[in-house]
């Protein structure tokens, strides 16, 4: 069994920053001593983390690998999109399988896994979409959480024809989720007004990417994570989780609920926290078909919809949600499109352009970016993208802490460099152009280690496919 050492650090917690040595003995970490505690005989590889600090391996609970949407797939696959993940300081993903009307959720849960399996750079695990509400589905998930080690289902608000549910159904997966003690995860948008919107703006001729946002006013999702968070107290007070946050007024609903002692939260992802609607998805031309994704990215100040503060933005609101816990976790929902045949199939209509932004090898970074910027603290970063994460979707304490007994999944980060993220410069993902193009981040991804294996060591990937395995999970341990 290999051992590594990784001394001289700054490791990271939710609690503080603490100068430890971190031993790990194979795939676990063994132990954590004071500086110069351990000696180096026995041990096969020492990693010197001085100036550097030392943190859980992130933990993304929201991608899209090969995701069958508008007319096309997701173009990252396990294999690839994973690798991209590793390269960022990412060690585990949670990806959704699909279910839709009319299908069958085990089969959807068998064509995931055989998409994942042998593929990953890191280990994975599934939530279940329940894209079609019946008697069967419902029994289904029953099953999963017992047997299948998946204990959280996405429905969507959204949607309508694809993936929506009405709010009966919405009902019924709700109070079976709160018989079997698992999580509902909502896309919340008011699917059905949008469709109004969305058919009128085209009726008017205003086809350009950025009346994709337009036609997604921020009320509407205010009003379905209202309506959401009704539906999950009349189902039982099921635990509620809302993805992909991207609206101040949206947030304001979670703010409420959670005042009132409710098992409610929700993430938002780096594009809703750095991207604008005046600066990407209103680029003149079809470019901003680049930044078209659900929830859309929004106005930075000057929202004539916003139900918010006054003199409040979404992104200062969301940050501000990040800090008091409003927001729990930051996500990517990683679900990359090329610009050239995929976006292109939207020219002249902005509703037919897939929906998705590819993200998952930059949550780190752009989240540390908040952190040198004020925003957030270093025990912050680490608590919304590597252990909330784990503790909200039952992998607690084998993952997103730096603990003896974990998985020895550790990252180390060198806070002196910087990150320049672009399609020629650092960019993994398969996918033709980056979201976040000339970007340049403080600190940058030293190296990574997955259940003990180093499988990124400063510019160099050395990991393999294959090396990730599926993780079974447990029901949530982050319940009030
Ligand atoms: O634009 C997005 N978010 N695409 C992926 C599907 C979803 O709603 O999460
Ligand atoms: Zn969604
Ligand atoms: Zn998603």
């Amino acid at each position: 069994m290999s051992r590594t050492l990784i001394k001289n650090g700054k490791v990271v917690s939710t609690t503080g920053v603490v100068e430890h040595d971190v031993l790990l003995d194979g795939e676990t970490i063994s132990a954590l001593g004071a500086p110069g505690y351990f000696t180096e005989e026995g041990i096969d590889r020492v990693i010197d983390a001085a100036g550097k600090y030392v943190i859980p391996g992130g933990i993304d609970v929201h991608t899209h690998m090969e995701l069958p949407f508008g007319g096309t797939f997701a173009s990252d696959t396990f294999e690839t999109g994973t690798r991209a993940a590793a390269w960022g300081g990412t060690t585990t993903i949670i990806d959704f399988a699909v279910q839709k009307a009319g299908e069958d959720v085990h089969a959807g849960l068998a064509d995931w896994h055989r998409k994942a399996e042998g593929e990953c750079a890191i280990d994975y695990g599934f939530h279940q979409i329940i894209g079609g509400v019946d008697d069967e589905s419902l029994k289904a998930m029953k099953y999963l959480v017992d047997h299948e080690g998946i204990s959280s289902f996405k429905l969507f608000m959204a949607y309508p024809g694809v993936f929506y549910s009405d709010d009966g159904q919405v009902l019924r997966a709700m109070q079976t989720a709160a018989e079997c003690g698992a999580m509902i995860m909502m896309h919340a948008e008011n699917g059905i007004a949008i469709d109004v919107l969305v058919q009128q703006a085209l009726a008017r001729g205003e086809t350009d990417p950025k009346y994709h946002s337009l036609t997604r006013p921020s009320p509407l999702e205010a009003e379905a994570t209202h309506r959401a968070i009704v539906l999950s107290h009349v189902a039982g007070n099921v635990p509620l989780y809302v993805v992909h946050m991207s609206a101040g007024d949206a947030l304001n609903e979670i703010a409420a609920a959670r005042h009132l002692g409710r098992n409610v939260f929700a993430e938002t992802c780096p594009q809703y926290l750095y991207l604008t609607l005046e600066e990407t998805l209103g680029k003149p031309g079809f470019e901003g078909a680049k930044w078209v994704c659900s929830t859309p990215v929004r106005s930075k100040t000057n929202d004539p919809h916003y139900i918010g503060q006054m003199g409040h933005g979404h992104q200062s609101d969301l940050w501000k949600g990040l800090r008091m816990n409003e927001l729990a976790i930051v996500s990517t929902d990683h679900c990359p499109f090329c610009f050239k045949d995929q976006k292109e199939m939207g020219l002249g209509n902005f509703s037919a352009i897939p929906n998705g932004i590819g993200g998952v090898e930059h949550r780190m970074e752009l989240l540390y970016q908040g952190v040198a910027s004020g925003e957030l603290s270093l025990e912050r970063w680490v608590e919304t993208c590597c252990t909330t994460p784990a503790r909200m979707f039952g992998l607690y304490p084998r993952k997103g802490v730096i603990t003896p007994g974990a998985d020895a999944d550790v990252v180390v980060w060198d806070p002196t460099k910087k990150t320049k993220i672009g399609i020629n410069d650092k960019h993994h993902m398969n996918m033709d152009h980056s979201a976040y193009e000339g970007y340049v981040i403080d600190g940058k991804v030293d190296t990574v280690i997955s259940r003990g294996t180093v499988v990124v060591e400063g510019d160099q990937y050395v990991g393999r496919k294959g090396h990730g395995q599926y993780l079974k999970r447990g029901l949530s341990q982050y319940l009030v």
